[in-house]
């Protein structure tokens, strides 16, 4: 007789969370060794040269612990931030600072505002904490600041702003952001999540450090080195937020949540400027030339902060995503992110991003 021991009941409402294909998969699945992932927003540059240095220099120590406090790590953010070190934490990606946060602030009475179409971590954390899920909708792809605002309640804990937000690009601005914060009372967490912040130009964006320098205290500002530094494979994430809303982080932290190899690398990716500055520029070419291929193939798009954008490809759009899957290219449906018909695809390189438009331009002229 078998027994069947239930996990706790949190998740049985998890849609489960699909990553993109690897390369690996594709090449076994399709016999191809030159196949391309433009599906997970990584940097197309590899990992700064400056962390990948650190690295090697520090890959012998890997028989210790890494620092639990995470001590220079921590200081030369808060350096280069402009924050007491007692107001900066970093974890395993920012996916597990919204773990952390989600374990540290929600209970089975708890409700976390959401935006549609954004990014789904969210939204499993909060189920996996028994919490109810509110759900605002989108405007012409923009998260709506009025509409989460307008579905607090005496319940709501915490409200993620992700900005940019992901799949869609887009940003909200200052002016909205001032807005939104009047309307929010101080016991409920706003998380501005800004894994793309480095990517975005517009004038408006907010500085959300501003708001916690004036002595916000129902803020937490998360970012990623995944993104604009390279290095998504190591995990590392970090927080900003006062010390009376980090408290409840640390407290349930696991002791060597950030490994010594992510904790070196950081810091050292962290001075590089240079490479933050290729990548930028790199992304910016890369994007513009999309644009221009995207309209030449009369292909809807939505003009992107980030280092990705998502398209529409019409109700054909798996058959096309499977299509250019079968040539080598990966990119990302975004059905799961309740978006059918469009895909995300992130800016590569540019021989990359060409190799996407040939690709396209044959599958779509098949
Ligand atoms: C909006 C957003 N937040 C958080 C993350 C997770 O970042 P990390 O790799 O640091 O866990 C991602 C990764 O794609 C993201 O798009």
């Amino acid at each position: 007789m078998t027994v069947e021991i239930k996990p706790q009941s949190g998740l049985k409402l998890i849609p489960p969370y699909k990553p993109g294909r690897s390369i690996d998969e594709i090449q076994r699945l399709y016999h191809i060794q030159d196949v391309i992932k433009l599906a997970s927003n990584e940097n197309p540059l590899g990992p700064s040269p400056k962390a990948l240095l650190a690295l090697q220099n520090a890959i012998h120590k890997v028989n210790f612990y890494p620092d639990g406090q995470n001590y220079a790590l921590r200081e030369s953010l808060a350096k280069k931030l402009g924050v007491p070190i007692e107001m900066v934490i970093v974890g395993n990606g920012e996916d597990g600072l919204i773990l952390e946060t989600c374990m540290a602030y929600l209970s089975e009475d708890s409700e976390v505002i959401v935006s549609q179409s954004s990014f789904p971590v969210y939204d499993i954390y909060t189920l996996a904490m028994r919490s109810a899920l509110v759900k605002a909708p989108l405007e012409n792809f923009t998260l709506d600041l009025q509409e989460m605002a307008a579905a607090v309640t005496e319940k709501t804990k915490m409200i993620f702003v992700c900005n940019p937000n992901n799949p869609t690009g887009t940003v909200v601005t200052k002016p909205a952001v001032d807005l939104f914060l009047k309307s929010i009372p101080d016991h409920i967490l706003v998380i501005f999540d800004e894994a793309y912040f480095e990517y975005v130009e517009e004038s408006d964006f907010p500085d959300t450090l501003e708001y916690i320098h004036d002595g916000r205290e129902n803020i937490l500002l998360l970012r990623t080195f995944s993104k604009v530094y390279g290095l998504a494979g190591l995990r590392l994430g970090y927080g900003v937020g006062s010390k009376s809303v980090l408290a409840p982080l640390n407290a349930i932290k696991e002791p060597f949540s950030v490994n010594l190899l992510a904790q070196i690398a950081g810091t050292a990716a962290l001075d590089d400027s240079a490479f933050l500055e290729k990548t930028l520029d790199l992304n910016r070419n890369g994007k513009n030339y999309l644009y221009q291929e995207f309209k030449r193939l009369g292909i809807g798009f939505v003009r992107s902060s980030t280092n990705f954008i998502l398209v529409d490809l019409g109700s054909e759009s798996l058959g096309i995503i499977e299509k250019l899957t079968q040539k080598g290219v990966i990119i990302r449906p975004c059905s799961a992110y309740n978006l059918p018909g469009f895909a995300r695809i992130s800016i590569g390189d540019t021989d990359q991003n060409k190799r996407f438009i040939n690709s396209l331009d044959e599958v779509l002229h098949d």
